[in-house]
């Protein structure tokens, strides 16, 4: 092999502001070899339409299981569809969809005004807040537990967990959170099972195909984990880095403030801008692949960069600028192609109605000027800082 044209193991000022390293890249091609904490070599996408390509091509595998030479098993959360290639996952997306359908989250939108009140009531008289711990985090944990129908879920517990999987401090940190979520969830499938109740998961434990098909009992464990980590894990980060953006502008926020027929739009563009999955899953060529003039060989593991595509000065005019008034549509923040985010329309719901009512309480919001560094999340897949001290 090659050596790496970038080494991102480790690197701070990366994790803290990737645009610049994603543009210099960018600038030389659309595809680079990089050395990150996971892969001595992996293939990096960082253009808009490389990256649009590529995860629509089917020539790229999510499910590394099925790659020739692979005998792993894996885990039964990792049987999720996230990881699965067709015919699996047009099965398993085609069962959920029957019951994750617009109707059941456009429902949810009352409840989702109503959690979003009961937290900004509790957070307000203070004046001051760590805005993850007092909203970005409890609204789409509480919305997600709730759909799928979790009970008196340990949520501080849950939520160090589902932190250690999607972004691992290490990897044994990473394997037990792994095996803990796994046991959680297969008691909860069987309480379901024994008394459904009428909430989605009672609803994918009962739902079939035309076939009679349903899902397995480790497909259940799957679906359940990636609904509740891929539930909040994303959304907790669109809320903060959309709030963060922005406070950083406030000539969008005054903007927004005088008109909040613009919060859609504004939402879109925080997606696009500096949205909370950087990097799409792991895709793996099944074959040899050509994307632009770089030639990819089978086998070969490929990260595509959501957010250097957001940032592509080919689909979007002076990128690094925040303007909640461009349209911003096209970005792939939610991904693209087969696996685009079955969760989108809810994670916008939520995004409008947290952003929208937390200025409209809060009129005089700013970044606490004590706040000192941000602490960033570590890893490529999720973008994000642990703390987001405000003050109003
Ligand atoms: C702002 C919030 C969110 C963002 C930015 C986001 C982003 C993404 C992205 C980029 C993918 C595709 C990854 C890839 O192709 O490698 C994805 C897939 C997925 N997302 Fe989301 N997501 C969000 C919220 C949600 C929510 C709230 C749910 C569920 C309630 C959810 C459920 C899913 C599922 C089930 C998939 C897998 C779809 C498939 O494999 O066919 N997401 N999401």
């Amino acid at each position: 092999m090659s050596d790496v044209e970038a080494d991102l193991r480790g690197v701070a000022d990366f994790t803290a502001n990737p645009y610049p390293y994603y543009a210099k890249m960018r600038a030389a091609g659309p595809v680079h070899t990089v050395r990150t904490d996971d892969f001595e070599r992996l293939w990096l996408v960082v253009g808009y339409d490389e990256g649009r390509a590529v995860l629509a091509d089917q020539r790229f595998a999510k499910d590394w299981r099925t790659l020739p030479g692979q005998t792993a098993t894996g885990d039964p959360i990792n049987a999720n569809m996230l990881e699965m290639d067709a015919p699996d996952h047009t099965r398993l997306r085609k069962l959920v969809a029957r019951e994750f359908t617009a109707r059941r989250i456009e429902a949810l939108r009352p409840r989702v005004q109503q959690i979003t009140d009961g937290l900004l009531d509790a957070m307000q008289p203070a004046g001051q807040a760590d805005l993850i711990d007092a909203l970005a985090f409890p609204l789409p944990m509480t919305v997600i537990c709730e759909l799928i129908g979790v009970p008196d879920l340990d949520r501080d517990a849950f939520r160090k967990l589902s932190n250690n999987v999607v972004s691992p401090v290490g990897e044994q940190e990473e394997s037990d959170a792994v095996a803990a979520m796994g046991g959680y969830l297969t008691e909860l499938i069987e309480d379901k099972r024994r008394s459904p109740g009428d909430d989605l998961l009672s609803a994918l434990i009962a739902a079939r195909d035309e076939d009679g098909d349903a899902l397995s009992p480790d497909e259940l464990v799957g679906m359940a984990f990636l609904l509740l980590v891929a539930g909040h894990e994303t959304t907790v980060n669109l809320i903060s880095n959309g709030v963060r953006a922005l406070l950083d502008h406030p000539e969008q926020l005054a903007a927004l403030r005088s008109d909040f027929g613009l919060i859609d739009g504004a939402v879109e563009e925080m997606l696009r801008y500096d949205g909370p999955v950087e990097t799409a899953t792991f895709r793996f060529a099944r074959e040899a692949v050509t994307i632009g003039s770089t030639a990819i060989a089978a086998g070969d593991p490929v990260l595509v960069a959501l957010a250097g595509g957001g940032r592509d000065p080919g689909r979007y005019p002076d990128p690094d600028r925040f303007d909640i008034r461009r349209d911003a549509q096209g970005h792939l923040a939610f991904g693209h192609g087969v696996h685009f985010c079955m969760g989108a329309p809810l994670a916008r719901m939520e995004g409008r109605i947290a952003i929208r009512s937390l200025l409209e309480r809060c009129p005089g919001l700013v970044l606490d000027p004590e706040a000192g560094e941000p602490d960033w999340l570590p890893g490529m897949l999720i973008r994000g800082v642990r703390r987001l001290p405000v003050r109003w």
